[in-house]
């Protein structure tokens, strides 16, 4: 293990060879979903999701100069593929941030959800972990404006994972080009303005259908959008909607992203299933949960929706105004169908924390 040796003086701390910086990150959801990739992680179309607040990522980094490499402990446990992965990270991001080039990571990291649950881990994993990269950076090279701080850490969130980009913000986040608003770019995220209050205080229940591991990984997903059949008009159709989505955001129509919502995730997982290789990633749980919540929403005219990951987990998504109707469904309904009954229920946050900052 690293000893955290850095030094107290102030002469010395720009030149210091070691120190540490923790980030915690959220997780995402994608109201209109990135699937579909080219080049260096650029998306195909672009997106746009809130950030959540329990479901997180808290990520240790400790760095020392004089030799490169990444050991990454999750869970307190040392985990040589999610090191693998980071090493790579670090290979890609040293363009990027030169100063790293010559250090050596240990890097200390858990989650506040169950791994590979479906929420979007790599988005809140990567996202942190770019974000530490990104204060090193700051530390020793200093000087940016925090605007140009996270815009840099969200492309570097970008190269690690694609929707990791829009982690680095809180509340709704927009990645991507498009003729509607010409001020977002592929290549990092940006806040969206212009957002009425109820969507301010949005809820998001996740209901755990399945923790299993996803049997198909979102970069083979990806991938397989390369020969997809639908694919060209999938990505004008997401970018279409960038338009009337940031219009009901702006004024408070849930009707409208509801039915934007709940047609993306069943669009994304349609997808899958034509793909070459097709696949299923929900479960019959997964379906028994859409119907249930279409058919409280029709007797009850309440606005619940859902939206779904790459994986079997429905998240559920309704204004604060309702909470207490929404979560006695959820818990009667909902709850039953989950493993152990388990759902999260999270909300719209306020986006990521430096919870150790270099000193
Ligand atoms: O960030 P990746 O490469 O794991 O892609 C995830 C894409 C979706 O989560 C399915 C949709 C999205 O926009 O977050």
């Amino acid at each position: 293990m690293l000893q955290d040796s850095h030094s107290t003086t102030q002469d010395s701390a720009i030149t210091k060879e070691s120190g540490k910086v923790g980030w915690k990150s959220p997780s995402n959801i994608a109201i209109i979903k990135y699937w579909g990739k080219y080049g260096d992680q650029l998306p195909k179309n672009p997106s746009i999701s809130f950030t959540l607040s329990k479901s997180l990522t808290e990520t240790e980094v400790r760095w020392k100069k004089g030799s490169s490499g990444v050991d990454v402990y999750f869970e307190e446990a040392r985990n040589e593929a999610f090191a693998q992965r980071l090493r790579k990270v670090v290979t890609r991001l040293e363009r990027e941030i030169p100063v790293i080039k010559d250090m050596f990571f240990e890097v200390h990291t858990k989650n506040t959800f169950p791994h590979s649950a479906g929420i979007a881990s790599s988005a809140s994993a990567l996202s942190a972990f770019a974000l530490c990269l990104c204060s090193i950076e700051q530390y020793y090279v200093g000087g940016e404006s925090h605007e140009a701080f996270l815009a840099k850490a969200s492309h570097c969130s970008r190269l690690g994972s694609g929707s990791a980009a829009r982690s680095v913000y809180g509340q709704w986040v927009e990645w991507g080009e498009s003729d509607f608003n010409p001020a977002y770019s592929n290549e990092y995220a940006l806040p969206m303005d212009a957002i009425h209050p109820s969507f301010h205080t949005i809820k998001d229940s996740i209901l755990i259908i399945s923790d299993e591991e996803k049997s198909v990984s979102s970069s083979v997903g990806h991938k397989l959008m390369e020969e997809n059949p639908y694919a060209t008009i999938r990505f004008q159709q997401a970018k279409d909607r960038i338009q009337t989505l940031s219009k009901a955001l702006k004024e408070g129509d849930w009707d409208t992203f509801g039915h934007i919502a709940e047609s993306e995730a069943l669009t994304l997982h349609s997808l899958m299933m034509s793909s070459r290789s097709s696949y299923i990633l929900m479960r019959p749980n997964s379906i028994t949960a859409v119907e249930k919540i279409r058919s409280f929403r029709k007797k009850t005219g309440l606005p619940i929706y859902f939206t779904l990951d790459a994986g079997p987990n429905l998240h559920v998504l309704y204004p604060a105004s309702i909470e207490a109707e929404a979560k006695a469904f959820i818990s009667s309904e909902l709850a039953p169908l989950c493993t152990n009954n388990l759902v999260i229920y999270d909300e719209i946050g306020s986006g990521p924390e430096n919870f150790i900052t270099i000193t």
